[in-house]
């Protein structure tokens, strides 16, 4: 229960896209509301939309959609 509450703490804090400040949390968020692919992902939370065009988070992305999609 308390390692569940720091990891989701830790999720808020952890950006996956830094250009935009998107958190782990929210993308996580995306993908449990059925976003399936990266561009998904990025068209309900913005990342990717920075100045680095996702050269930065995509691959996060990716790694989520595997782990949790
Ligand atoms: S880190 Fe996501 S667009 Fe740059």
């Amino acid at each position: 229960m308390e390692q569940n509450l720091n990891s989701e703490i830790l999720d808020k804090l952890t950006k996956v896209c830094v250009c935009k400040g998107i958190s782990k949390a929210t993308i996580k968020k995306a993908i449990r509301n059925g976003a399936k692919t990266v561009i998904e992902v990025q068209k309900h939370t913005g990342a990717g939309g920075g100045p680095c065009g996702g050269k930065r988070c995509t691959e996060k992305i990716e790694q989520l959609i595997r782990e949790i999609g």
